[in-house]
């Protein structure tokens, strides 16, 4: 028997791949690609208190191994998501994650108090979307900020408040101390790498935005170090993320101290992604003679 079972934050999950917020929309526009029944959790689109449009376009631009997004976070605010797009997700048995995100600490408590009683497994604190004026980055790139934020809306919180952290820093060790420090339950990352592209013709940036964040395989080697670097400093558990492509990807980020992992850009190029690494993950585990993928986090043998 092969065990995938993990657990983050008192969060079941039957296996330990969920999806990156922002590249598997609310889970259920997937349903027609994949079975959502077979993933460990579903993490959706930051959901802001006030719908947004998000940037202008163009806001994602293809560049080698990964690619650049803008989106300034769109989603149709809390309140339809409850209405419209819960209910439809809820009908699975996948534990849910709520990616969360404001402009003030007082927007992202009351998006998360709209959410408390409804069933949704936990909340993933937004403060790493590098393409917004207000929250995201602006508060997790000062470790002080991001104590402050997590302790706020962790006070509000009925859920356990899983802590998304942001790549754009000099030490990401510090963001995550600073994030235990505020109460959070777990920590992923990373979230994408501030870059841009440029169109030598027109000699315009190519995102009307002009930055945007890089996910993919480019950035996964640095996702892989951050990893490796948070899971020797604290105790909390882990979500890795960071240009997951297969099941031998999501096992490297295991072996450098995640307890979970989730698959983002991948979804974009390839629906089924997300079941081609959970099937790439038990392959692993048939090969090595692995019992209980528990067995492989942080068990890397430098
Ligand atoms: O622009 C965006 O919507 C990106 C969000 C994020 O990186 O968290």
């Amino acid at each position: 028997m092969i065990d995938m079972e993990v657990e983050i934050a008192g969060i079941k999950m039957k296996n330990p791949v969920t999806t990156a917020s922002g590249t598997f929309g609310h889970g259920v526009e997937y349903a027609k690609y994949v079975d959502l029944n077979r993933l460990g959790a579903i993490t959706v689109k930051a959901i802001t208190l006030e719908p947004r449009e998000g940037n202008p376009p163009p806001r994602i631009a293809e560049t080698p191994s990964g690619i650049l997004n803008s989106v300034g976070l769109q989603n149709p605010g809390v309140d339809t998501f409850i209405r419209e797009d819960l209910p439809e997700l809820i009908k699975y048995q996948v534990p849910i994650i709520v990616n969360v995100a404001g402009n003030t600490i007082e927007e992202y408590c009351q998006v998360v108090e709209k959410l408390n009683d409804l069933p949704i497994a936990a909340f993933e604190l937004n403060i790493s979307c590098p393409n917004v004026k207000h929250g995201g980055m602006a508060f997790g790139s000062d470790p002080h900020m991001i104590e402050k934020v997590t302790k706020k809306v962790k006070n509000r919180s009925k859920k356990p408040l899983i802590v998304k952290l942001s790549p754009n820093v000099t030490s990401i060790v510090d963001s995550a101390i600073a994030a235990c420090d505020g109460g959070a339950d777990a920590l992923s990352l990373i979230n994408t790498l501030l870059g841009m592209a440029i169109d030598a013709e027109s000699r315009k940036p190519i995102l009307k935005n002009i930055t945007g964040g890089l996910s993919g395989p480019a950035i996964k080697p640095i996702a892989l170090r951050m990893v490796y670097e948070v899971h020797k400093a604290v105790n909390i558990p882990i979500i890795g993320m960071g240009g997951i492509m297969t099941g031998i990807d999501a096992i490297e980020f295991m072996l450098a101290g995640a307890t979970a992992v989730a698959v983002g850009t991948a979804n974009l190029v390839n629906p089924t992604a997300v079941i081609d690494v959970i099937d790439g993950i038990y392959d692993y585990m048939q090969r090595h003679d692995i019992k209980s993928i528990k067995d492989i986090v942080g068990a890397l043998s430098a």
